[in-house]
């Protein structure tokens, strides 16, 4: 694993931990608990289910039973880019599911999923309020309308390709301050 992933996991369990430890040792308070870490951190690792579990003296099958139980939590965290897929109702009959279909398959991870180098994530939302433009993807914020299929892979393309301009930049810019 990539070294900087490694200490962000580092830094992030020590956060957890330190958190936790600040919550009195009550059932009652599993719940806040989990809401915390996924405040702070976007998402419940599994070490967060272990640390929740170890504090309040509970099985962690308790705690993966009342975090499965409300779909506020989620268990992957978010991509650089994450991917919204609309299938309210007004997407739904314009394809929206072939359309995160589509997304799932070029990035090789399904609904609720982090691709492995964080870059992409995918969640399918209800209504996001723009139904005019039906079948809506949102990425990182922006608003796609009028999706096709077909579009899913030339959006990931420029995400890419933009990704890779910003990464020769640094890069020419750190040869530029070593001279
Ligand atoms: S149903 Fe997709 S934006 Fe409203």
């Amino acid at each position: 694993m990539d070294d900087a992933i490694l200490a962000e996991e580092e830094a992030m369990l020590e956060d957890m931990r330190s958190r936790v430890s600040g919550f009195e040792k009550e059932r009652g308070n599993l719940i806040p608990i989990l809401q915390m870490i996924q405040g702070r951190h976007a998402y419940l690792p599994p070490e967060a289910m272990d640390l929740a579990a170890e504090h309040l003296n509970i099985p962690v099958c308790e705690v993966y039973g009342v975090a499965t139980f409300y779909n506020q939590f989620r268990f992957h965290p978010p991509g650089r880019h994450p991917i919204k897929v609309c299938l309210g109702t007004a997407c739904h009959v314009k394809a929206g599911d072939i359309i995160l279909e589509n997304f799932e398959r070029k990035l090789g991870i399904t609904d609720g999923e982090t691709t492995p180098d964080k870059e992409f994530s995918i969640e399918r939302v209800a209504c996001v309020g723009c139904c005019a433009l039906a079948p809506v993807a949102v990425i990182s914020e922006t608003v796609h309308g009028k999706m096709a299929p077909s579009k899913v892979e030339g959006l990931l393309l420029r995400i890419q390709i933009e990704k890779e301009k910003a990464e020769r930049e640094r890069e020419s810019g750190k040869r530029e301050g070593e001279k």
